[in-house]
């Protein structure tokens, strides 16, 4: 199976200059040949870094999009805008912004709203520590997965659980394989794994059967990290 190897910048880079330098730098180090890549700069950034994109073997991702079509809705970005801006994916339910509000629902409205722009939404779930600590993971994505995938439509799962984001402390190979072998269950899809993947974690992590891919965060700024991961599928 190729594995997708993607890269959510979040409030990253400062400067559209640095953003296509590191697009450019992704491409110029030269992805294995042998996985899928993907990076999700910033909305302002999409431009140039897909300028800096051009041609090479690198997709271009968000990492939202409304819940709407069109309208009157100060400040959002519809999924057309983004395909139009070239992008192939888009991010909906981040734990990032459920934590901010966002729920079941919307993530679903987004995805939907993806699909229908020609997108691939890329649809996060994954527990909280407490959920883990007291066994209620399964539960929680579980519930995640039936709230927030639409019907029909080619989608792409990730599991994220939030005490691994940013932390530095990803999940084991071990708990990994059991989600996704839920998840896979419960939707048929090799889900990507997210949360503290680096250079020295990715290989264990990409070999597992039921992941297809990695959701990197911090580690993506870095082109050199970002090729290592991927290298490692
Ligand atoms: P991280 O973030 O790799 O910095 O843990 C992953 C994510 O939030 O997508």
């Amino acid at each position: 199976m190729r594995k997708l190897i993607a890269g959510n910048w979040k409030m990253h880079p400062a400067s559209a200059s640095a953003a296509g330098a590191l697009a450019h730098d992704i491409l110029a180090g030269g992805p294995d040949a042998g996985a899928d890549w993907l990076v999700c700069p910033p909305f302002p950034f999409l431009g140039a870094v897909a300028a800096a994109l051009a041609g090479g073997g690198v997709a271009l991702g968000a990492q939202d999009c409304a819940a709407h079509e069109s309208g009157a809705h100060t400040g959002q970005v519809s999924a057309q805008m983004l395909a139009d801006m070239g992008c192939t994916h888009v991010i909906v339910g981040h734990s990032e912004r459920r934590a901010i509000g966002e729920d079941d629902a919307a993530v679903r409205a987004k995805a939907a709203q993806a699909l229908a722009a020609g997108l691939t939404p890329i649809i996060c779930v994954g527990e909280d520590a407490g959920a883990r600590a007291a066994g209620r993971a399964q539960d929680v994505v579980g519930a995640q997965i039936a709230g927030s995938l639409p019907p029909g439509g080619e989608v792409v799962v990730a599991y994220e659980p939030v005490w691994a984001i940013g932390t530095g402390a990803a999940a084991t190979p071990q708990d990994i394989a059991d989600m996704h072998g839920f998840i896979r269950a419960r939707t048929g899809l090799a889900a990507l794994y997210g949360g503290s993947v680096k250079p020295d974690n990715a290989a264990g992590i990409l070999a597992l059967d039921d992941v297809g891919g990695v959701l990197v965060g911090g580690a993506a700024l870095d082109a050199g990290a970002f090729l290592a991961i991927g290298g490692a599928a």
